[in-house]
């Protein structure tokens, strides 16, 4: 007898139907080791993310070391099947940011539900954030192209834009963070191999920064320029800032995504050769700040103000106005919660230097935010030189899951 294998969609309970088992039969395949038990010996609550909750997990949780981003195209033209993948996909994130394995039995004749290589692992702050892309919406292919927000579509070409079409776009997103990169890997995984037959991946890229085990003093993440980065970011705990910059909140748009926010996605390679050949003098003045200290040129304190008119009354003068720190505050109306990770990806064929540089990502209520700030930025950042933008996507983060609801139960109700 062949040995019936999962295939998408499919329950242990079709497997045993297609392997024509009944009765003694089926008990003898469904037979296993019951387990419930966490994957670590010691699972610990502070090693978890909340999966539920009013907004999604990802977004205000502390950066994790690890990122992995993952865009899916939905190949079905069917809702239920859409709707069915992410129902199968809200059990496995609980259940995976729990750290807890898919697998509730084991039998020794059908292949595992879980693939195995996190036993053994904690959950490592693992989080799962989902939003859906323009390309979702079109041709309303799942009954919703009328639920689109007028704010999801396309971003306008930027100055200096060199984008790749495998880079960009995507109809479905699950940014996937966790400390631990086989965790992070173990949920990429999982999701696509539930996922089969439904969705596609278009495009995955992996970011990481620096370990919190090696910096024990948890400052700000240095990014490839060696520059502290993160610094500006507005202090999104503060009820009033979250609501200002961050979350949708229903008025007249599109009531789905009350509690959501805007992913943007830019792949940026920085051309790090060029970089290393630069002074430090002129690295400084390209950011405005210190190297050493991460505080804006003429002040020591790190989190000092950059509003150009509070410095110039102090008699600071020294924050170039070309400089990214400058052009990217402008006079700080505009703001947007930064959560980016750096990434290597081998060589680039063209030059032969490393292909390394910015996986920026940032949430915002509104893609205007990050619009406002790239067009400036395009046309008068310094650091232009040093940086080529090369893939982008934008994204409609759904609002928190409840628990006995799922991922982006709200657009489909
Ligand atoms: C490779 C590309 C980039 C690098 C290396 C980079 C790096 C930095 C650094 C070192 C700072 C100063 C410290 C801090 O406040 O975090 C900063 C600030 C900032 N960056 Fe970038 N950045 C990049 C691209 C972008 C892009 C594409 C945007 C948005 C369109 C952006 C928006 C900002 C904002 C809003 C600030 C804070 C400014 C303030 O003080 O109010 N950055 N960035």
């Amino acid at each position: 007898m062949t040995r019936p294998t999962l295939e998408a969609g499919m329950t242990r309970r079709d497997v045993l139907k297609v392997a024509g088992l009944t009765g003694l039969g089926a008990a003898f395949y469904a037979s296993g080791v019951e387990r419930f038990l966490p994957r670590a010996l010691t699972a610990k609550a502070s090693d978890q993310v909340p999966f539920y909750g009013t907004y999604q997990a990802g977004i205000m949780t502390p950066a994790q070391n690890h990122v992995q981003l993952v865009a899916f195209d939905v190949k079905t033209d069917r809702r239920d099947e859409l709707i069915d993948l992410l129902k199968r996909w809200t059990r496995a994130c609980a259940r995976l940011s729990a750290g807890l394995s898919l697998g509730e039995t084991d039998s020794a004749y059908i292949p595992p539900d879980d693939t195995g290589e996190a036993e053994g692992l904690s959950a490592s702050h693992l989080t799962f954030t989902f939003g859906c892309g323009v390309s979702l919406f079109e041709g309303d292919r799942f009954g919703i192209g009328h639920k689109r927000p007028a704010l999801l579509r396309d971003l306008p070409t930027f100055d200096l834009d060199q984008l790749d079409e495998k880079w960009s776009g995507g109809d479905l997103i699950v940014q996937i963070c966790a400390d631990d990169q086989q965790v992070v890997f173990h949920a990429l995984r999982n999701l696509t191999r539930i996922g089969r037959g439904v969705v596609k991946i278009r495009w995955t890229q992996a970011g990481f920064q620096r370990s919190k085990v090696a910096d024990a003093t948890g400052g700000t993440p240095r990014n490839l320029f060696g520059f502290k980065d993160g610094t500006g970011n507005p202090d999104v705990t503060k009820a009033a800032t979250r609501e200002n910059t961050l979350f949708y909140q229903w008025r007249d748009g599109s009531p789905w995504l009350t509690n959501g926010t805007f992913l943007v996605v830019r792949r940026i390679q920085m051309h790090l050769e060029v970089w290393d050949r630069t002074i430090l003098k002129e690295q400084e003045r390209t950011f405005g700040r210190e190297r050493a200290s991460g505080a804006p040129l003429g002040s020591k304190d790190e989190f000092a103000s950059v509003t150009p008119t509070k410095r110039i009354a102090r008699g600071e003068t020294e924050l170039p106005a070309d400089s990214h720190t400058a052009v990217a505050h402008g006079e700080g109306k505009v703001q947007l919660l930064r959560r980016s990770y750096s990434y290597q990806d081998g060589v680039d064929e063209t030059t032969g230097a490393l292909d390394a540089g910015l996986l920026f990502l940032s949430y915002q209520r509104s893609p205007e935010q990050f619009i406002t700030i790239q067009e400036r930025l395009a046309t008068s950042d310094r650091m232009n030189e040093y940086i080529t933008h090369r893939g982008s996507a934008l994204f409609a983060c759904f609002g928190g899951i409840q628990k006995g609801g799922y991922i982006g139960d709200a657009l489909f109700a």
